[in-house]
């Protein structure tokens, strides 16, 4: 297993950077939630630092819950139209306000189909907030209601972020050098 050393290109966010942009969403997100049944709903596995640390900051009453969905193969590095729920929500939403809590949209498919699939289970609301947005890379219509930060169209890791599912740990948004990046066994 390389360090992430080895190909680290540049730290395009730092863990400061990235606490207090979250602690601005957190706020926000409170004031526009208050006094609703707010569930906030963590798309596995890459928006779990982002979700705990929203969570933590988050000032009013909310509910958490989680989904998966697969996007693409491993090794893959774009999704397809077709997303496919592998792990659904253990809980009801119809009548509340759901925050789907992503750490990134790229082409924008996958939260897309995560919208149209929860809207049909009548809630009250459903929002998006994402950590990054990789905006030039939209092939989706999807409304970004919460965005942390618009990163340009570079390969990030860390915070969540994986790169063939390891690295997630890293407290910082890294970009990778692909030359030097060797994909584990
Ligand atoms: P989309 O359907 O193209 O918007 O893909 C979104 C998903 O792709 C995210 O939830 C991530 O899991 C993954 N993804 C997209 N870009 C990156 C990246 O730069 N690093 C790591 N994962 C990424
Ligand atoms: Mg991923």
């Amino acid at each position: 297993m390389q360090s992430y050393q080895e190909f680290l290109q540049e730290v395009l966010i730092d863990e400061e950077t990235l606490q207090s942009r979250i602690g601005e969403l957190a706020a926000e997100i409170s004031r526009d939630y208050e006094g609703k049944p707010l569930m906030l709903a963590c798309i596995l596995r890459g928006g779990v630092m982002f979700l705990t640390d929203l969570m933590r900051r988050l000032t009013i009453p909310h509910t958490v819950d989680f989904m998966a969905v697969s996007s693409y193969g491993a090794g893959a590095r774009h999704s397809s139209g077709q997303v496919r729920i592998t792990l659904d929500l253990q809980t009801s939403i119809e009548g509340k306000d759901v925050l789907l809590v992503e750490d990134i949209i790229d082409s924008g498919n996958t939260i897309a189909s995560v919208i149209q699939l929860l809207k049909t289970r009548e809630p009250q609301s459903v929002r998006v907030c994402s950590l990054l947005d990789k905006f030039e890379r939209r092939e989706a219509l999807v409304p970004i209601d919460y965005c942390g930060f618009k990163i340009p169209n570079k390969f990030v890791f860390g915070y969540g972020l994986d790169l063939d599912e390891y690295y997630r740990n890293l407290p910082f948004i890294g970009v990778v050098r692909p030359d030097r990046y060797i994909p584990p066994e």
